[in-house]
C-alpha cells in the first residue's frame, strides 16, 4: 500500500462515477482520511489522494454535442485518452493528407482543464486507413510508411502527450505474436522500431505496450512479460505496460492481477489500467451489477498495489456512449456510470412463487 489514505478510492467509488453522493458516502466511509466536504468529490480528487490518475476515454462527438458529458469529462478526471480520434485512419485517412483537427481539439480541451493525455495509438492493426491494407506494399515501403506515420504523428503532439500507446495487441491470447500485417512483413523487429522511431519523435513522452487479457498470471501476460524484458535488456526505449481491463462479468474476475503487475513493476516499468470497462449480458440485474463492482473493483486494487501503477482509466461513460453493445453482441451496461447508488431489483428472476 503506498499511502493510507488511498483506501478511500475503491471500487465501488469507480462504479459510482456520476453519482456524486455515493462517491462522497465512500469517501466518508471511515476507511479514510474524514472527508467533510459532501458536495465536491470527484475520483479525480480521490484518485490525488491515491497518488493516481484517474482518467477515461473520450468521444469527441459526444463532446462537441453533449454538454453534461463535457462537464463530466472536465469534472471527474484527471486524465483522458481519444477514444477514436488519434488512430491512424483517424488522422490519415488519405495518405499523405493529415488531419489532426478532432484529435487536438481534445488536447486542447485537456490542457484547459489541468489533465494529462494518454496518446492512443500509433501502431495497431486495426483501424487502419483503406489505402494502407489495401496497397500490399513491399517489406521496404511498408516499413518506411509506419516509421513516417510513428514519427509523424508523435512529433505532432510532440510535448503535449503524457503516455503513448506505442505498440497496441500485438499478442494473441496463446502468447504467441499475432499474425497482423506488421509481423507477416516486417517480423517481429517492428515492435524495437517502433519504440525507437517514437522516443526519436517525443523523448519526454512515456512509451507504452498495451494489451487486453493480461490481466492476470497467463500465456498471453507472461510473453508479454518475457518481451519487455528482452526490450529493456536491448535498451528499447519503453517505459510502461498498459493493461486494458476490458471484463465480462461471465468470466472469473482476475484475482491474481496484484502479483502480475508486482512482475512488470519489478522489472522497474510502469503500469497502467488503460481500458476499464466490465460488461453484463443483458438485461443487466443486480446479480450482474455486483459481480460488475466486483470487476471494477479488482483491476483498480490491482493498480492501488502496485508502485508504478500511474493511472486508472475508464473505457468511457456512460453507457450511451460505450463501444460494448455495437460490439459483443447481447452484451451492455459496462461502464461504471451504470451503477446507481441503491441495489437494483432484480429482473428476469423471481422468489415468491
Ligand atoms: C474501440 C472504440 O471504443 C470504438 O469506438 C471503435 O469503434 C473500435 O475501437 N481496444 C483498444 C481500443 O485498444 O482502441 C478499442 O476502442 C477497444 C479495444
Amino acid at each position: 500500500m503506498r499511502k493510507p489514505t488511498k483506501a478511500v478510492l475503491t471500487g465501488a467509488a469507480v462504479a459510482a462515477l456520476l453519482v456524486p453522493c455515493t462517491v462522497n458516502a465512500v469517501a466518508n466511509s471511515g476507511r479514510g482520511r474524514p472527508h467533510q466536504d459532501t458536495s465536491a468529490t470527484t475520483l479525480g480528487a480521490l484518485g490525488k489522494r491515491a497518488g493516481l490518475r484517474i482518467g477515461t476515454a473520450v468521444d469527441t462527438s459526444a463532446l462537441a454535442e453533449d454538454a453534461s458529458y463535457r462537464a463530466r469529462a472536465a469534472s471527474e478526471f484527471t486524465s483522458v485518452t481519444p477514444e477514436n480520434v488519434m488512430k491512424w485512419d483517424a488522422v490519415e485517412g488519405q495518405r499523405g493528407r493529415y488531419d489532426w483537427s478532432e484529435a487536438d481539439k481534445l488536447v486542447d480541451f485537456a490542457r484547459a482543464n489541468g489533465q494529462l493525455v494518454r496518446g492512443h495509438t500509433l501502431l495497431w492493426h486495426n483501424q487502419l486507413p483503406g489505402w494502407l491494407t489495401t496497397a500490399d506494399l513491399g517489406a521496404d515501403e511498408l516499413r518506411a510508411v509506419l516509421r513516417k506515420h510513428i514519427t509523424d504523428e508523435a512529433r505532432h503532439f510532440k510535448g503535449r502527450i503524457w503516455q503513448w500507446d506505442v505498440v497496441n495487441e500485438a499478442f494473441d491470447d496463446d502468447g504467441t505474436l499475432r499474425d497482423s500485417i506488421w509481423l507477416r512483413k516486417l517480423g517481429p523487429g517492428y515492435i524495437a522500431d517502433a519504440f525507437r522511431w517514437a522516443h526519436e519523435a517525443d523523448p519526454k513522452a512515456k512509451l507504452f505496450i498495451n494489451d487486453y487479457n493480461i490481466e492476470g498470471v497467463n500465456a498471453k501476460s507472461t510473453a508479454l512479460l518475457e518481451l519487455v524484458t528482452r526490450l529493456r535488456e536491448q535498451h528499447v526505449p519503453i517505459d510502461g505496460v498498459g493493461i486494458q481491463g476490458h471484463l465480462a462479468v461471465q468470466y472469473n474476475a482476475p484475482h491474481d492481477i496484484a502479483a502480475n503487475m508486482k512482475r512488470f513493476d519489478d522489472l522497474g516499468l510502469e503500469t497502467a489500467i488503460t481500458e476499464a470497462d466490465v460488461r453484463i449480458p443483458m438485461p443487466s440485474d443486480s446479480t450482474g451489477q455486483e459481480a460488475q463492482a466486483e470487476g471494477y473493483d479488482v483491476l483498480l486494487r490491482g493498480c492501488l498495489l502496485t508502485r508504478r501503477c500511474t493511472d486508472f482509466t475508464v473505457w468511457g461513460f456512460s453507457d450511451t456512449y460505450s463501444w460494448v453493445p455495437s460490439t459483443f453482441e447481447g452484451e451492455g451496461a459496462a461502464t461504471s456510470s451504470t451503477r446507481t447508488t441503491g441495489p437494483s431489483p432484480p429482473t428476469g428472476r423471481s422468489w415468491t412463487t
